[in-house]
């Protein structure tokens, strides 16, 4: 069994990854190739990467589209995420390569195996990694477990190409090999910074609209590099803890948070942790979510709907070790909303109901409003919630109405005709 080991940050997954692994297939120097996106790259530091989550589900999506052609071939794998710290490539090696995660990887995808079958690596490169190899952490280490192999584009100097192979190869006592694509130069920097999407595969570019990916890129700018370096922890530590619809739905809620706090000068590193971390108990046994909920606030949410949100706050404060007292109200509220409410409550509230990848109904006045004012986006959206209760005969909780009360109360409302009406999901 051949494996072809092909790692970078993806962000994005283009037409020049996605020709190197289809000339890869084809060269047939490998039976398989595993696309291995990075979690922390040693190499991209600052704010201009994004989540993990993200890059690894939407590199998952374009696989599915490649395996259209080549099905059984090509496989997205996650082992960058069971590392510590950044991502160096030795690292992702070993532990790929250990009995313990490879076993478990090739059952969960069905990759036929048998215990007699020979396994051998390569590190599917393209021609520039020769020039910079020397850098990375432990080369000599790195080729003893997984050659290089290397996609040579027509536009490579034909004298300086094989001159640095010929050196890898001496210095560091190792076979490279060499395919050829007929691939035009795509960066992933170019695409990000253009905003130009018409070099990167159909399921990319449609993962990239749901979530709104690169418009909202920069919202990371908004926030201290200690957050966003936290945010990055949370959200790949999320993976574990939350399905892929979930976790996705968590990330678009915390950037569109970050986007709610810089509009109404609230603090952009509490929106993103509470917006990331708001539905982090949700996946759990309904059991624990019992038992956590309960600890923190008695009785008080008892409809099963609900107890996500306490117990969200147990998982905060215990697991990921959050204490700021205004990020665990928000993840607390997130569902009810209550009277009084803080402007970061009030931001997740909103982020949690009109994140982009939400599609229930048209939300186009609900997010409008958002832009506006939060209070009249609270009420029509809290509106909503409370017709969807009553719709299935639930009791609705006494903080919502509370909460609507008070923004009738003070004129925080608004008047929706029938053809306005948005529905929520809670
Ligand atoms: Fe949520």
């Amino acid at each position: 069994m051949r494996i072809g080991l092909f790692g970078g940050a993806f962000d994005p997954f283009h037409n020049g990854h996605k020709a190197i692994i289809e000339a890869a297939i084809e060269s047939n120097l490998v039976d398989y190739v595993f696309v291995v996106p990075s979690v922390s790259s040693p190499f991209k530091p600052g704010n201009c990467l994004n989540a993990a989550p993200y890059r690894y589900y939407m590199t998952s999506d374009a696989i599915d589209e490649i395996s259209v052609r080549h099905p059984g071939k090509v496989y997205i794998c996650d082992v960058e995420f069971y590392l510590e710290g950044v991502s160096f490539t030795l690292k992702m090696l070993e532990l790929l390569q250990s009995k313990r995660y490879f076993s478990a990887f090739l059952e969960k995808n069905d990759i036929p195996f048998s215990k007699e079958d020979k396994i051998s690596f390569s590190l599917i490169c393209g021609s520039d990694i020769l020039f910079s190899f020397d850098k990375w952490f432990e080369p000599k280490k790195i080729v003893s477990l997984a050659p290089l192999m290397v996609a040579l584009r027509p536009g490579d100097d034909a004298s300086l190409v094989p001159k640095q192979i010929e050196q890898i190869e001496a210095k560091y006592a190792t076979n490279v090999t060499a395919f050829s694509i007929n691939s035009i130069d795509i960066s992933s920097s170019f695409i990000r910074n253009e905003l130009n999407f018409d070099d990167v595969p159909k399921a990319v570019d449609d993962f990239i609209k749901l979530h709104d990916l690169y418009d909202k890129a920069c919202l990371l700018q908004l926030v201290s590099d200690d957050c966003y370096k936290q945010f990055l922890k949370y959200s790949s530590r999320l993976y574990f803890a939350l399905s892929r619809k979930r976790l996705l739905h968590s990330l678009d809620v915390a950037l569109l948070a970050v986007k709610y706090a810089s509009l109404y000068g609230e603090n952009t590193d509490k929106a993103l942790v509470a917006g990331c971390l708001h539905d982090c108990a949700k996946e759990l046994p309904l059991q624990k979510q019992k038992e956590y909920a309960k600890t923190i606030s008695g009785d008080v949410f008892d409809n099963v709907k609900l107890i996500h949100s306490p117990a969200g706050k147990y998982v905060a404060m215990c697991e990921y070790g959050v204490t700021d007292e205004d990020v665990l109200n928000a993840i607390i509220y997130h569902t009810t909303a209550h009277s009084g409410m803080s402007t970061l409550e009030k931001i997740i509230f909103l982020a949690d109901k009109l994140e982009p990848s939400r599609n229930y109904d048209d939300l186009t006045l609900p997010r409008q409003l958002a832009l506006q004012d939060l209070d009249v986006a609270t009420y029509v959206v809290l509106s909503r919630v409370k017709e969807k209760f009553d719709e299935y005969n639930v009791e609705v909780h006494k903080y919502t109405l509370e909460c609507l009360d008070e923004l009738q109360r003070i004129g925080k409302t608004c008047n929706l005709s029938d053809e306005d009406d948005c529905d929520v999901e809670i």
